[in-house]
């Protein structure tokens, strides 16, 4: 691709324009866009990059373990891998408030890459994956009255005393351009076409506290649902599908005995660039075979229901 082999080279000198000889720190998240900026540059500035792989504990089911052999045997970058599920659920513990529970998260993983800085002797900058939707719907909607529908930690969940500088390369790129440049940087197809995934990871898809227990839940029930989808031949078809586990509990029958456990609901959209979204038409076979095998699968959860709203009124995901 003519334009993304441009950008790629303009982008290079820009980066190395930026932080000249000092270091540079990429929190990885799993998704697309992080690998994509580190990737690239790693192509810029070699062994001045450091990247850095936060397990919050909050990933979905095998990720961590598809994240760390992407980058040590795929690309060779060397990957520093911190184990923080205590200090991200410790965190979380008692939080219910949707922006609470971002807004820590988003202090947690500076406190982390800070923490890496040091041992590597200091960092100047901290490189993340933003997008141009990021930047626009963490300040205002619709260019309307400035308004935080959400605050995407990789953008204004940033505390302010953080006290390295910030490399974006990817800040004016929709997801299909950054899907182009991870295809022209030679990202396997099978990662670069993953469906997003925010950066809080399961902690905005479980509404209320969030616990240990209930990331399992949610793992199970949302892995259950990928199965399904990609043996269906839809995942590509499909913007982001994901489940959410409710705080809800709700009355059913197993056998001969009553059940009185969570409800979980199933999420799917099309989409260009998150900003706007629609509902995924699955046929009703569908829904009910992924329906029954989580509520035959998952203890804990006992009812599925159907997410119908699109975006807006509706966000994408339901923090
Ligand atoms: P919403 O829920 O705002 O999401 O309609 C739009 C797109 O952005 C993703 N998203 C995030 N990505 N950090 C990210 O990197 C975040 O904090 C974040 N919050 C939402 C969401 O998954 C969807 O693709």
């Amino acid at each position: 691709d003519w334009t993304m082999a441009e950008f790629r080279k303009t982008k290079i000198e820009e980066i190395r324009a930026q932080v000249g000889g000092g270091r540079v720190i990429c929190g990885l998240s799993g998704g697309v866009d992080s690998a994509v900026a580190a990737v690239l540059i790693h192509e810029a500035i070699g062994d001045q990059l450091t990247c850095v792989f936060v397990d919050h504990g909050l990933m979905r089911m095998g990720e961590a373990e598809q994240v760390v052999s992407l980058f040590k045997n795929h690309y060779n970058i060397p990957l520093v891998h911190v184990e923080a599920e205590e200090l991200f659920l410790g965190g979380l513990a008692g939080l219910t408030d949707p922006e609470a529970k971002r807004k820590f998260i988003g202090k947690t993983f500076i406190d982390v890459f800070e923490a890496e800085a040091k041992k590597i002797g200091g960092a100047a900058f901290l490189a993340q994956g933003t997008l141009y939707p990021d930047v626009i719907e963490s300040v205002s909607f619709t260019g309307g009255p400035s308004v935080t529908i959400k605050s995407h930690h990789n953008v204004g969940g940033l505390p302010e005393r953080m006290n390295m500088a910030l490399v974006e390369p990817l800040r004016e790129l929709f997801k299909d351009e950054v899907r182009d440049l991870g295809r022209e940087l030679g990202l396997p197809d099978a990662f670069v076409g993953r469906h997003p995934f925010p950066g809080p990871g399961l902690a905005i898809r479980i509404p209320g506290e969030v616990t240990k227990e209930r990331c399992d839940i949610l793992r199970k029930a949302d892995s259950i649902y990928l199965e399904e989808i990609r043996n269906a031949g839809l995942y590509d078809a499909i913007w982001q599908a994901f489940a959410v586990l409710l705080p809800v509990k709700t009355v059913g029958v197993m056998g001969d005995s009553r059940t009185y456990d969570s409800v979980c609901a199933l999420r799917a959209v099309t989409s260009t660039d998150g900003m706007t979204a629609d509902v995924f038409p699955y046929d009703a076979g569908f829904l009910t075979r992924v329906a029954t095998r989580i509520v035959n699968e998952v203890k804990g959860i006992n009812r599925v229901v159907y997410d119908y709203t699109s975006k807006p009124p509706g966000t994408i995901e339901w923090e």
